[in-house]
């Protein structure tokens, strides 16, 4: 049973070579040029790169072919190259062309995990082989970019994308490779999460943490509370209108991210950070001080009250809403700069809050404070600011994800004349966002502890996608290679390069990247 399982789409595949082989097409290539794939500009930079130095010739006529099951990723592959070149490919169809595209699924044990793939180019056919969806979508990223901004019109009668032979074996480093997205303290609005999401999935990031409550703001419809959204959802920084994601849309978001293989992991920050939702509701303030719109961006100035049953009756509700949406194994809890919680009510509290995420079956995750509660190993220190807490983490059996403020953090100014942006962890301009290596930024935390990576992108100072994008490209493209790429594969002289050519795909979809002066940026056609 097992082997004609099999069989079945190995005989699929072998049959489709065949009778692409079979058929003579009309942009029968006599000569191709010299190409090097190991020289094309990846990012982040895939495990093992083979060269033939031959081509594949992509053309009005290829076609795609899927396995069962793999038919929305050929769609998702057609409309990306139709975006791309403008041709219109056939997806499951009847090519007439004697070179085809097909992505296979495998059932490889040797395969390390869900998201690796092999993709081999040859003259003949492009080949994704991977044994999941999840592995599939990465080698689809990698075969995008892989497609030339400009056909080569003079070797054919018909246009042709000539896309350099060779096989690529790759998998992800970490795995975990997140970006993190503030929608508190100004809301963005879901069209502009899903560009942000289409731009982290080209570059193989697969998870978007959403930052939905803080002191100004709370961006999540909760049914059972809804002065949340009604009160605590009407003010951001700066008295602009604010604003909050229904339900409906909340889902529709979780969706489109995880067409893309991206995981969204919504956080509700408590007990700090916490002064929109005490805004809604009184009762859950724990300072001792009248509840008032904050629209400023300090920070540590207000706390949920610890020690009142009714305010964990609340965090259940609020859990259970959010995670019946959300389908990821993820609940963000918060945890930072709870500056006027007392310690033994915060441990308290984190202890309490980490045994109702588990009841709703997810795994907390909570900034790097949380690592002094008493809490299950199964939750998840992120590492922003204290060492010393990321150390404790660990020695107490918890993974963590790495977000140093020093080089991680997208909000930081590049330089002294970003912007936007702030600087209370320094100015990181694109190098130092890049040249880190997580596997050894912190003393007795190694690999084996590290679940990934991410970058997160505050919005104290910007309020629209043009100044998102200002902050986090290039540096976030830098950030998904540090999560994907080996340490011996990443090299910022060569990432550099890299990082030149992104400009064609940048331009296209209209990226208002911050052209820092220490990258010799490609121009690309559609830039003057
Ligand atoms: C943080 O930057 N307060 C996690």
């Amino acid at each position: 049973m097992r082997r004609t399982l099999l069989l079945k789409p190995l005989l699929l595949l072998c049959s489709l070579l065949v009778l692409t082989a079979c058929k003579q097409g009309q942009n029968d290539i006599e000569h191709y040029p010299e190409t090097n794939l190991a020289q094309e500009n990846l990012i982040p930079k895939p495990l093992q790169i083979k060269a033939t130095h031959s081509a594949f010739g992509l053309d009005q006529n290829t076609g795609i072919y899927t396995a069962t099951g793999f038919s929305e990723l050929g769609q998702y592959l057609a409309e990306k190259i139709k975006w791309q070149t403008n041709l219109d490919l056939s997806v499951n169809g009847t090519s007439n062309s004697n070179r085809n595209i097909l992505i296979q699924k495998l059932n490889d044990s040797k395969l390390p995990n869900k998201e690796a793939y092999e993709l081999n180019i040859s003259q003949d056919s492009v080949v994704i082989s991977a044994n999941t969806a999840e592995g599939a979508f990465r080698g689809v990223q990698t075969l995008r970019q892989l497609i030339p901004e400009t056909s080569n019109d003079t070797l054919s009668k018909n246009k042709l994308w000539l896309i350099p032979s060779g096989k690529i074996t790759d998998y992800p480093n970490f795995e975990y490779r997140g970006a993190m997205l503030d929608v508190a303290r100004h809301f963005f609005s879901v069209e502009d999460v899903k560009k942000y999401i289409d731009l982290l999935a080209y570059y193989k990031i697969n998870a978007l943490h959403l930052h939905l409550t803080d002191d100004q703001g709370w961006r999540i419809e909760i049914k059972s509370w809804p002065k949340l959204t009604e009160i605590g959802g009407s003010t951001e920084v700066g008295g602009g209108p604010g604003g909050f994601y229904t339900q409906e849309e909340y889902k529709d978001l979780v969706a489109y991210a995880a067409k893309q293989h991206i995981t969204i992991i919504p956080e509700v920050d408590m007990p700090g950070h916490t002064n929109a939702a005490s805004l809604a509701y009184p009762f859950l303030n724990g300072n001792g001080k009248e509840v008032t719109p904050y629209t400023g961006i300090e920070v540590g100035f207000s706390t949920f009250d610890t020690r009142k049953d009714s305010v964990y009756d609340f965090i259940d509700d609020v859990v259970r809403e959010i995670s019946e949406m959300t389908p990821g194994p993820y609940f963000h809890a918060g945890g930072d700069e709870s500056l006027v919680t007392k310690k033994e009510d915060f441990n308290y509290f984190i202890s309490r809050v980490d045994k109702i995420v588990k009841k709703h079956n997810k795994r907390m995750i909570g900034w790097d404070e949380i690592a002094h509660a008493d809490i299950d190993t199964t939750a998840i220190a992120q590492f922003w600011s204290n060492k010393d807490n990321a150390k404790l983490a660990v020695e107490k059996g918890l993974k963590v994800i790495l977000s140093p403020g020093k080089k991680a953090y997208l909000d930081m100014k590049y330089d002294s004349l970003s912007k936007y942006g702030l600087h209370w962890a320094g100015y990181i301009p694109v190098d130092t966002a890049y040249i880190w290596t997580p596997e050894r930024y912190i003393e007795g935390v190694s690999k084996e502890n590290i679940l990934g990576i991410e970058a997160p992108l505050w919005s104290e100072t910007i309020t629209n996608m043009e100044e998102l994008e200002y902050l986090a490209f290039p540096r976030v493209i830098g950030h998904a290679e540090l999560g994907w790429s080996t340490e011996e594969n990443r090299d910022w002289e060569d990432y550099k390069q890299r990082l030149a050519n992104q400009t064609p795909y940048l331009d296209r979809m209209n990226v208002k990247y911050y052209p820092s002066k220490l990258i010799d940026w490609k121009k690309s056609k559609d830039s003057n």
